[in-house]
């Protein structure tokens, strides 16, 4: 089993979509093992994608992430990393393949309704960014 980090981005979340996007997901086969709201600030938006600084599109997208409240999830599941990946579509929600969560909730490149982890490696850290240790454990 693997563990992985989602959000559901503000555009879903003012959508009124965490729901759909949740049930989705779970009928992919992921467990939620944490799962909260919260509202980032501009200095933990820019952190959790400190990646992206370089970026043109990095201020537009600190703007988009703390535009409204956000739900961060950890999901497990196996192969969970590159599951999630296959199921939220590609990037640009125009071009994301039918069915996935992008096709189906969000509307542009940036107001794509979810993010992902894109390694074990990341996944670990992003979780670590939201849940503590002991929430993970305890949700088993
Ligand atoms: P994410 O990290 O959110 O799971 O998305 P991703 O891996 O599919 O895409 P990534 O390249 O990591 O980009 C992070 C987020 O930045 C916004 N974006 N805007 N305006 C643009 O050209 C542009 N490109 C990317 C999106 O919200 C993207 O998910
Ligand atoms: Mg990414």
């Amino acid at each position: 089993m693997q563990t992985t980090l989602a959000i559901l981005k503000p555009d879903s979340v003012a959508a009124g979509n965490a729901g759909n996007i949740l049930a989705l997901l779970e009928k992919e086969g992921f467990t939620i093992r944490g799962l909260r709201v919260l509202h980032l600030s501009d200095d933990q938006a820019g952190a959790f994608y400190a990646v992206h600084k370089e970026r043109p599109f990095y201020g537009e997208l600190v703007t988009f992430m703390t535009s409204g409240p956000v739900i961060p999830v950890a999901l497990e599941r196996d192969n969970a990393v590159l599951h999630l990946r296959q199921v939220m579509g590609a990037t640009d929600s125009t071009q994301a393949e039918a069915g996935t969560v992008r096709n189906l909730y969000g509307t542009s490149i940036e107001r794509n309704a979810i993010h992902g982890s894109d390694s074990e490696e990341n996944a670990a850290i992003e979780l670590g960014f939201f849940f503590s240790q002991a929430d993970l454990i305890a949700a088993r």
